[in-house]
């Protein structure tokens, strides 16, 4: 994810904007670049790591004390020099860094170019700067706002113009953005540790608002104009504490982050009716039409994750679905035909298993669609379409938002997939759409929830196995549940379907035995619960995952996580929520390395 940063005051602005870059890396970005201002503007920028822009800066440097700078992951348009921010007008006069997506860029873009603009970029954020231009009329303010109302989308945008050459204009659309009040000086950022070793006192811009920033403070407006008062937070957390956003670790925080990033995949691809635009797709309906089944593979929480699309393509779309780990599917020979659609899944898209079972798909004339979290991957120069998940950066070995963004991107696939093969009718496409857009607030429930994950955790801290079953959804659910414990507590832990437990591993069921239970599948629910009396006739704890209205299952339950009530195809987004956090409670108490848990790597790059 892009990260911003200003500054204004009595110092050199080259040195602080690339100090702050630096401490915003950890979010992720393929370019760099910064603006200062001296009478002019002089924008440097450079493709890669932000030592390629300290080169540059090296051999020229620039000088001025007011500026703003960006590190860039990039959306429209590749990695390139050109495309990295910050970006300017035509003139110059009008420099803008942009951290988003602007859903109507295109429309923007006609319209500039019927009148004449030429582009040096492929950017949407560059029209930005064409649109400030364009709306000044000697209030920067002004232009910035009139430039806001007309681009949709979600976005912090930062502004700085030789015509008001002492002031940054900055306006948040939910993408962060806080401002650090120095003495004579003033800061303006993503977050707040990029800047917290300058300052402690910072003023947290809100959505809609917009920020006039100097070097004697910042005013705060709503993008209408009505002032904000709003009093400035004093941070006491240590520098270390500060990179996680106040979590105790990257893993809390990043599980913390996942309503955010429901939101950011289906951002500007999901209209109410159902229907989805997701740029990055090649194919057309009568290719979706005309496919006689799908693969999925990958490996780890991936691979649990393409569980979830294998079920509802089969069940929900009717359309034959194979799941398979990547480093088994590139060994065995697999019949895969110019029908058939290979979606290989991959947070990193570096995963050499996963790479290797990608290649198959064009040696068998198939077609291959990567679901990946990193633009520029290998893997998604591999592809044949993409379908980018925009969970941001992730940090801890254990995925958590990744797979929640893998969740949603395979939701989306399945509702354009549905609809050309016409098997989700309107009805249909439209609730779930209600579903996903109420996601969000779902999981913030179910974070808020976090004492009821504590007292299940207190439970199996002292475990020595812990069995995980569901049946469907529920089942895809427990094998991530299980795997995100064992990584995390190194606790022995294992998932299977409900109706297996019979099968053999009952015989391990005795006094005190911890089984979690995920009930969240309605079909199949008078199933489970018999699986739940298998394990209570033998002693056995009882931990469910259930829906706030199933009374049901305190009969039979020692304790149980709640989820708030959902449609039943979307209940594994909230329902893996109390099972990551589990682990991580489980692994806390336990006094383990929580986001660099032994023997792990965050991308295994071997076979
Ligand atoms: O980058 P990838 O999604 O391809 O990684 C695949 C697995 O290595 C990964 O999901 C692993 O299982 C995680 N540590 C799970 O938390």
């Amino acid at each position: 994810m892009c990260g911003i940063m200003g500054y204004v005051g009595p110092q050199q602005a080259g040195p602080i904007l690339i100090d702050g870059l630096r401490r915003l890396e950890y979010r992720g970005y393929d370019s760099s670049g910064i603006a200062v201002g001296n009478g002019t503007i002089r924008v440097q920028k450079a493709e890669g790591k932000i030592k390629n822009l300290e080169a540059l800066l090296a051999e020229d440097p620039p000088t001025g004390s007011i500026g703003i700078g960006h590190t860039r992951w990039a959306t429209h348009g590749a990695p390139t020099d050109a495309n990295a921010h910050p970006h300017a007008d035509p003139s110059g006069e009008f420099v803008v860094v942009h951290n988003g997506i602007i859903e109507n860029f295109q429309d923007i873009k006609d319209e500039l170019a019927a009148l004449g603009a030429e582009f040096a970029s492929e950017t949407d954020s560059e029209l930005l700067a064409h649109l400030v231009a364009r709306e000044y009329d000697g209030d920067l303010a002004e232009a910035v706002r009139k430039t806001v109302a007309l681009s949709q989308g979600a976005y912090a945008m930062v502004v700085m113009s030789t015509r008001e050459p002492d002031t940054i204009i900055a306006v948040r659309k939910i993408s962060p953005l806080v401002i650090g009040l120095g003495d004579g000086e003033t800061f303006l950022a993503s977050d707040i540790p990029a800047i917290l070793h300058h300052t402690r006192d910072f003023l947290v811009i809100e959505d809609d608002e917009l920020v006039i920033v100097t070097a004697d403070g910042a005013t705060i407006e709503t993008i209408s104009g009505e002032p904000v008062d709003r009093e400035p937070i004093h941070i006491d957390w240590d520098a270390a504490q500060s990179e996680k956003g106040g979590y105790e670790h990257f893993m809390l925080k990043e599980i913390n982050e996942q309503p955010d990033v429901i939101t950011e995949t289906l951002r500007g691809r999901l209209n109410a009716d159902g229907t989805v635009g997701l740029e990055g797709l090649e194919f057309d309906d009568d290719y979706i039409a005309g496919l006689d089944r799908v693969w999925i593979t990958a490996c780890g929480t991936a691979y649990n994750a393409g569980l979830i699309g294998q079920e509802i393509f089969r069940r929900v779309l009717r359309l034959p679905a194979n799941v398979e780990y990547a480093h088994e599917l590139r060994d065995a020979d697999p019949i895969i035909g110019p029908k058939e659609l290979l979606i290989a899944i991959s947070q990193s898209g570096e995963t050499a298993d996963t790479l290797a079972a990608a290649r198959i798909a064009p040696d068998h004339g198939a077609r291959m669609l990567a679901i990946t979290n990193v633009v520029g991957s290998t893997l998604s120069r591999y592809a044949d379409d993409i379908l980018y998940t925009r969970a941001g950066p992730e940090i801890s070995v254990a995925s958590t938002k990744a797979y929640m963004a893998m969740l949603i991107a395979q939701y989306l696939l399945a509702l354009r997939i549905g609809a050309a093969r016409g098997t989700v009718d309107e009805a249909h496409a439209r609730a779930v759409a209600l579903g996903l857009h109420q996601l969000p607030r779902a999981v913030r429930e179910v974070l808020s929830r976090e004492s009821e994950v504590l007292a299940a955790a207190e439970r199996i801290v002292d475990a020595d196995d812990v069995y995980f079953i569901g049946r469907g959804l529920d089942y895809a659910i427990a094998l991530e549940g299980s795997l995100k414990l064992k990584e995390l507590s190194y606790l022995h832990s294992e998932a299977m379907p409900a109706g297996e437990l019979k099968h053999g591993t009952l015989a391990l069921i005795t006094d005190g035995v911890p089984v979690i239970v995920l009930l969240t599948q309605r079909h199949v629910y008078n199933k489970t619960i018999s699986a739940v009396q298998e394990v209570k006739a033998r002693g056995g704890e009882i931990l469910a995952v259930a829906y706030d209205t199933d009374t049901e299952i305190e009969k039979y339950s020692d304790t149980v996580m709640r989820i708030p009530d959902m449609n039943d195809l979307l209940a594994p987004v909230a329902a893996v929520v109390p099972l990551q956090l589990l682990a991580y409670h489980v692994a806390r108490m336990r006094g383990h390395d929580i986001d660099q848990p032994r023997n792990l790597a965050k991308s295994v790059t071997v076979e």
